[in-house]
């Protein structure tokens, strides 16, 4: 099979009349070879032959056959002259299928920033600086605890901001919460633990990760002032809590039970993992300091960029007590060798610039006005649904009448095309029914529009007044 000359020319003469020297003709070529357009087999003329067709030098015909050849997009053998590889599979041909995920109409799920308010300018500026400054060792196998300058950028900055008290020695990157949290659970596994408190109602996908990792979640239930301290069974020496916004409840762990909690794991030898997942946003009051303030020696505190930048970028980290802190590092080292350098230099430099607390303060007040609307949109369309813990976080928890089976709401608003998760799937003891809604990701108009629907689609019983 022998190239058409015309298909040729079509496709290779834009680049070799756009100045046909450097690398324009070879880029053209491995484009139309990747894109499937100079099919496997097909031979192509000689350089002398495409060159004058082409009215480029001889040359550069060459070197671009040479260069594909060496890249494995062409063969050339003797006597039947260069040839598109037949081993070549196109991108378009290998692509994995994507996981089908459901198109909202309106996607209520709690846990997602606004993607759409990703600093993506300032990332790329970050990212070049970094990049730029970065030693070349720096590109070799990381230090396992996170790069330096990350380090000391957070240690100042969860300072600052959370009146976190560790130094860059007693921080670990990782990626994202879920992976401190599953890197700390098999520590906790070889130090001998085998349960581990979690709050009722509570991220699900939490519970699973620590049973994966070998210890046994135990839920403890949650009242209007957090964990309730009293009921963490004995022989259980580790919780995980959300003291700065209950997850999915949405209230703040009362000084009282800081305490307690506190004294509970200094009478118990026992650890606080404090998930201060969505701390950065607080709208109304300023938010209490992390409990690690109060304890250093016996809170792990637990923090990622899944809620204030984007969940893709898998970066996270753990300011340890000292008794963690190097069975944690050679776990990262045994697991994963540590995390990349190139985002942790990125978000370095986001932070020492003042970037990413620029990025806060847009996205707060974005979130507010967010808020604001879909509140003011229930207490106009559905008055007898109770918002829960509004004064923080990316989402709030609606109470709904007594009696309501959350499952059967929730159904019923997905069956049209609204995602809003019913409260009993974050429960195992059980509570009263509820929706858990995320509004970050969605514009005040759209809440609005969204909640005049779900007023309308919701059962008359979950609508009446209690
Ligand atoms: C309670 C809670 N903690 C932590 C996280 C963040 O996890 P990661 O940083 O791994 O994205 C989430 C995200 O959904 C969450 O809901």
């Amino acid at each position: 099979m022998t190239a058409n000359w015309t298909t040729l020319r079509e496709l290779l003469l834009p680049s070799a009349s756009a100045g046909g020297r450097g690398r324009a003709v070879e880029s053209a070529l491995r484009t139309a070879i990747r894109d499937g357009q100079l099919a496997p087999g097909l031979r192509l003329p000689s350089s002398r032959d495409l060159a004058a067709q082409l009215g480029v030098a001889r040359g550069t015909v060459t070197a671009a056959y040479g260069q594909l050849t060496a890249e494995g997009y062409l063969t050339a053998r003797r006597g039947s002259g260069t040839v598109v590889a037949t081993t070549l599979r196109t991108p378009t041909a290998a692509a994995p299928p994507t996981p089908a995920t459901r198109q909202w109409r309106y996607d209520l799920r709690p846990g997602l920033p606004a993607l759409s308010e990703f600093p993506r300018a300032e990332w790329v500026a970050a990212t070049r600086a970094a990049l730029t400054e970065l030693p070349d060792e720096a590109l070799g196998y990381p230090d396992p605890a996170g790069l330096a300058d990350l380090r000391t950028e957070l240690a100042a900055y969860l300072g600052r901001v959370r009146a976190v008290t560790g130094t860059p020695t007693d921080i670990v990157i990782t990626h994202g919460a879920a992976e401190g949290l599953s890197t700390l659970a098999a520590v906790l596994r070889s130090d001998g633990h085998g349960t581990i408190a979690t709050e009722d109602p509570g991220h699900p996908g939490q519970a699973n990760l620590l049973r994966e990792h070998g210890l046994r979640p135990i839920p403890v239930p949650v009242d209007c002032d957090g964990i309730v301290v009293a009921a963490i069974p004995a022989g259980c020496r580790a919780v995980v809590v959300t003291a700065a916004h209950q997850f999915p409840v949405g209230t703040t762990l009362h000084p009282e039970r800081r305490h307690a909690l506190l004294a509970w794991a200094r009478d118990h030898d026992g650890i606080v993992i404090e998930d201060d997942y969505d701390a950065e946003h607080r709208y109304d009051r300023p938010a209490l300091r992390a409990m690690q303030a109060m304890d250093p020696c016996r809170v792990a505190y637990m923090g990622s960029v899944s809620k204030t930048l984007a969940p893709a970028l898998r970066l996270g980290w753990l300011v340890l007590p000292p008794a963690l802190h190097a069975n944690t590092v050679s776990r990262k080292q045994l697991t994963d060798l540590g995390c990349s350098p190139l985002p942790q230099a990125a978000f370095a430099r986001l932070l020492r610039g003042g970037g990413y607390d620029r990025h806060l303060r847009r996205t707060r007040t974005a979130y507010r006005k967010r808020r604001d609307a879909l509140l003011a949109a229930i207490a106009e369309h559905l008055p007898s649904w109770q918002p829960i813990g509004v004064a923080a976080g990316l989402h709030v928890l609606l109470r709904l009448p007594d009696g309501t089976d959350d499952v059967v709401v929730s159904q019923r608003l997905a069956d049209a095309g609204i995602h809003a998760p019913a409260l009993s799937d974050y429960t195992e003891l059980g509570t009263y029914p509820g929706l858990v809604l995320g509004y970050a990701a969605t514009t005040p108009d759209r809440l609005r529009e969204a909640v005049r629907e779900i007023a309308l689609i919701a059962p008359p019983g979950a609508r009446s007044h209690s």
